[in-house]
């Protein structure tokens, strides 16, 4: 089987589990929920749902518990875009080609709405079948997330952002950015998939946490390099970013640090193999992120 067909069978997986979890909601035509579901099932690309599944595989874990995980993350992460897009945080017009969600519905139903996503991931988490996780696992699995989403991850990196905008910044100072606003919500997709499996040990945390560092990291620089393109082939998309690596080492430079990152998660991805997973998938995974820089 090609990645790419499998990539599109995770999608649509995601996809459906979220609109049937977002529908059985109740006061469905508030516009609350209108919201919610404008944000959550416009076109996202699924990139965290689909390591969540990849990585789930590698390490025998049920898909059922896989499907809350990913619908949890996905959940958490498009609270974050709504918000992200404020007019009090990046004022972006538009998200995943379409009008943001509060140029849409207005500040007041946007900001609601990130805020009810996010409690419904934590419901979600806490509550939903996950079949041979036990009661202390799961209380593992909200405690991860909440530190790697709030103020010791991804609100602080968000925090910092806003405020080195209106200063001069450098590299060091805006890869924590990128680790605290972006990594870390990757780090945690696969840290709940490796407590939800048998396998969880410190080491196997160490080498999968290198990987999900690195990948995140270039993951969010690949980003910034597709807003420039965009903005030079004049897809006026975005407001112009301030603390990127375009803009502080240009874009030649940009793209050989993302390739650096890749290989850096390749290799670290070997410590696997040493111990006998098949991560066959997981390479594929990464080949298939690599190809959309191109
Ligand atoms: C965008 O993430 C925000 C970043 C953290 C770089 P994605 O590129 O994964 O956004 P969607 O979900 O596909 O729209
Ligand atoms: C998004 O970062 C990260 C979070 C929402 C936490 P950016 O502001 O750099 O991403 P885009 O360009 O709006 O997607
Ligand atoms: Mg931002
Ligand atoms: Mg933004």
């Amino acid at each position: 089987m090609k990645f790419s067909n499998l990539y599109d069978s995770y999608q649509n997986r995601i996809n459906v589990k979220l609109f049937r979890l977002l529908n059985a909601l109740p006061f469905r035509n508030s516009i609350l929920l209108k919201a919610m579901k404008y944000s959550t099932l416009s076109g996202g690309k699924r990139l965290r749902a689909c390591l969540i599944y990849v990585v789930g595989k590698i390490f025998n874990v049920n898909i059922i518990t896989l499907d809350v995980i990913a619908s949890v993350i996905e959940l958490i992460h498009s609270y974050s875009l709504i918000h992200d897009d404020l007019p009090c945080i990046d004022n972006d017009y538009f998200r995943r080609g379409k009008i943001a969600c509060h140029v849409k519905y207005g500040q007041n139903f946007s900001l609601l709405a990130g805020d009810a996503l996010q409690s419904l991931a934590f419901n979600i988490l806490s509550s939903y079948i996950m079949p041979g996780i036990k009661n202390c696992v799961r209380l593992k699995m909200i405690s991860e997330l909440s530190n790697a989403i709030g103020s010791s991850g991804m609100c602080f990196g968000q925090t910092l952002d806003l405020e080195k905008k209106k200063n001069e910044i450098n590299l060091l100072e805006l890869e924590k950015i990128n680790l605290y606003k972006t990594a870390f919500l990757i780090r945690s997709s696969v840290r709940l998939v490796l407590l939800a499996s048998n396998f969880f040990s410190k080491n196997i945390l160490f080498i999968l946490d290198r990987f999900s560092i690195s990948i995140g990291l270039a993951f969010q620089i690949q980003d910034d390099i597709f807003d420039i393109k965009n903005d030079i082939k004049k897809i006026k998309k975005k407001n112009k970013k301030k603390n990127t690596y375009p803009l502080l080492i240009g874009l030649k430079n940009s793209e050989k640090k993302v390739e650096k990152l890749y290989k850096e998660a390749f290799s670290i991805l070997f410590l696997l193999k040493e111990k006998s997973f098949n991560i066959d998938t997981l390479e594929l995974f990464l080949e298939f992120i690599i190809k959309r820089c191109e």
